[in-house]
């Protein structure tokens, strides 16, 4: 939530901070504002409310001064409503100080007292707990003179998660940034430097990064970094190479780049298992350097918010069935406020796309205090929940920038499922040659998912039908339950029509009275192939739904013909087995929520109210 930039270096921080912006704009899109400092020692600052076009279609009408240091915030709003007053930057030391911040100051109110008591004159032009710490700041500039030193001094009095980024008039060619439980990158130049809420802000100028880790002030110039904890001692850093091309974050052709990230799928998993299966062997060397043996592991707990949430459920049925370890799926948000029960036999995995959601980095920082191991899936390097666990598996599915996650999802499950199967070789519980066989299977989904794919433009003209529909409930059981309750989460959240996933086991016990004539429903079918296949169960449950007047959309496996008579319109998925069907009828549930979005006039890319990374609790 919000995004940050900074940028010191040649005469052209307004391009450099509003590029950076343009890629963090997913973060939040509330309202936008930079500060920029001319060569000639004047500060400048601009701030819009609305999306980052309002703030840039301004500064095209009206210009402000380039420099060579400068600071860029997009913003989802806390404190204070989304208008141009609340908008970062804010101000201190009479307007020369300039601050942005990205989470939440919890003592704001305390602090606001604070300087009223002592400085009774006080103007505040905002409701955010952000101009409070920018009046802080500039007063201890006064006293010191010195930027570091002063946000230095600021910061031990913050309760919360920050992240701040402040210049100031007297110093040109300066930007100080701190961190507590929010993120923040160092993109490394030549004669120039960045700073970022993560790499998409500069990776189109460096592929080189340092991330700073927590409670760490990072001062850049544009020849120098130097990085030191809160007391000024002076910390190693670890240096890495984005394996994000620039490209990748870009929308290319596509409509949007929620389409983008769909269509990239079956790479994002076919990268995902790239170099990790050996003839028919998982090997996660990522696990090598563990002080521990997954062996000793009696217990695993999966955490994780929202779709990856959904994904940790997918993990479960696999990891239990393959491993057989007991698993549960929480969200991070309820697991550490209810004094769960773990120790050093528990691995806590986390799973988060952009490894930043503080719901499960709070929840990662629980676990380790408790003893816990821990292991982090995650899509972003440099983040801090990888950098919180004691290994991170990486998924490769390059950035993704639309705010409801797509690609990330599919390759959450694939890196789950090698996971899945390095346990089971570990324990011993599978044979070589099963382990081989489900292996093999992986592999094959990437092109199996460019035929579901290539069903774009039905699923479409499906979702253009449906455009006045007010209601859409989703069953699914077993593995089919988590991509109903996925399929429900991106139709409520980017078309804003009411959805509902059930397992279809627990319909009879109360939501089918939500059942009435017209009503449609999606039904991830299971395969009918195998001996326990819950086929039979879920189409006995479609006609139970169909006899009271339901509208049946099927996803069914090719070739299935016993759902023909009941269902209204079937989606073929190609033949795979229960535990992999998931990452074949989820992609089709993923369109039909887009094209119902556009179809509606939607903002795909960016639907109210939301942010990709929820930084605050
Ligand atoms: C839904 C969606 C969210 C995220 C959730 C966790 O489309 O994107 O539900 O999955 O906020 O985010 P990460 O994976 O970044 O921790």
């Amino acid at each position: 939530m919000c995004g940050i930039v900074g940028y010191v270096g040649t005469n052209k921080s307004v391009e450099v901070l509003l590029g950076g912006l343009r890629r963090l704009e997913y973060r939040g899109y509330d309202s936008a504002g930079i500060a920029v400092i001319d060569p000639a020692g004047e500060l400048h600052t601009r701030k819009r409310a609305g999306k980052l076009q309002v703030l840039v279609d301004d500064l095209d009408a009206r210009a402000i001064a380039n420099g060579s240091t400068g600071i860029g915030h997009t913003r989802w709003a806390t404190h204070g409503g989304p208008n141009d007053q609340n908008a970062h930057p804010h101000l201190g030391d009479d307007g020369k100080l300039a601050l942005i911040h990205n989470g939440i100051i919890e003592n704001f109110a305390e602090l606001k007292r604070e300087l009223l008591e002592s400085h009774p004159d006080t103007v505040f032009t905002s409701e955010t707990d952000t101009e409070v710490a920018a009046l802080i700041v500039g007063l201890e500039y006064q006293k010191t003179g010195n930027l570091q030193l002063a946000l230095r001094n600021i910061v031990a009095r913050l309760h919360g998660a920050f992240t701040l980024l402040v210049l100031h008039r007297d110093e040109p060619g300066v930007v100080v940034g701190a961190r507590r439980n929010s993120p923040l990158v160092i993109g490394l130049g030549h004669g120039e430097n960045f700073l970022g809420s993560d790499v998409a802000a500069f990776v189109e100028h460096t592929r080189r990064a340092v991330a700073i880790g927590q409670d760490q002030i990072v001062t850049i110039t544009a020849d120098d970094v130097v990085v030191t904890d809160f007391d000024g001692n002076a910390v190693e850093t670890d240096e890495f190479e984005i394996a994000w091309d620039a490209s990748a974050a870009e929308k290319g052709g596509w409509s949007s780049f929620m389409a983008k990230e769909i269509s990239e799928e079956p790479e994002a998993i076919a990268k995902t298992l790239l170099g990790r299966i050996h003839d028919g062997v998982v090997h996660l060397e990522e696990l090598d350097a563990l002080d521990y043996s997954l062996a000793d592991i009696d217990r695993i707990v999966i955490l994780g918010c929202g779709t990856a949430a959904y994904s940790g459920m997918l993990a479960k049925y696999a990891i239990e069935k393959w491993a057989r370890i007991p698993v549960d799926v929480e969200m991070s948000h309820e697991f550490r406020y209810r004094d769960p029960i773990i120790d050093a036999r528990t691995l806590v995995i986390s799973v988060s796309q952009s490894g930043e959601t503080m719901d499960t980095l709070r929840a990662v920082q629980y676990a380790k205090e408790e003893g816990a191991r821990t292991l982090s899936i995650c899509n972003t390097q440099g983040a801090t929940i990888p950098r919180e666990s004691d290994a991170v598996v990486y998924t490769h599915a390059g950035p993704e920038v639309a705010v409801a996650s797509t690609k990330a999802f599919v390759a959450q499950v694939a890196a789950f499922y090698l996971f899945g199967l390095h346990l089971a070789s570990v324990r011993g519980t599978l044979s070589a040659a099963e382990i081989a066989g489900l292996a093999g299977e992986l592999q094959a989904l990437p092109g199996q998912l460019e035929t579901v794919l290539e069903q774009h433009e039905a699923i479409k003209q499906l979702a253009g039908w449906m455009v006045d529909t007010r209601a859409v409930l989703f069953l699914g059981r077993h593995a089919g339950f988590p991509v109903a309750l996925e399929g429900a989460l991106k139709l409520k959240e980017l078309a804003y029509i009411h959805a509902e996933g059930f397992a279809a086991g627990e319909l009879k016990h109360g939501p089918i009275a939500l059942i009435e004539k017209g009503q449609p429903v999606f039904v991830v079918v299971p395969s009918p192939r195998g001996k326990d296949s819950l086929h039979p169960k879920v189409v006995s449950n479609i006609q139970e739904i169909r006899a009271r007047g339901a509208r049946i959309l099927a996803i069914a496996e090719q070739g299935d013909a016993s759902v023909l008579p009941y269902a209204d319109v079937v989606i073929p998925i190609p033949l795979a087995s229960t535990l992999f069907e998931p990452l074949l009828a989820v992609a089709p549930l993923q369109i039909f929520a887009m094209e119902l979005a556009a179809a509606k006039g939607l903002d795909v890319d960016q639907p109210r109210n939301l942010a990709k990374s929820v930084t605050v609790e």
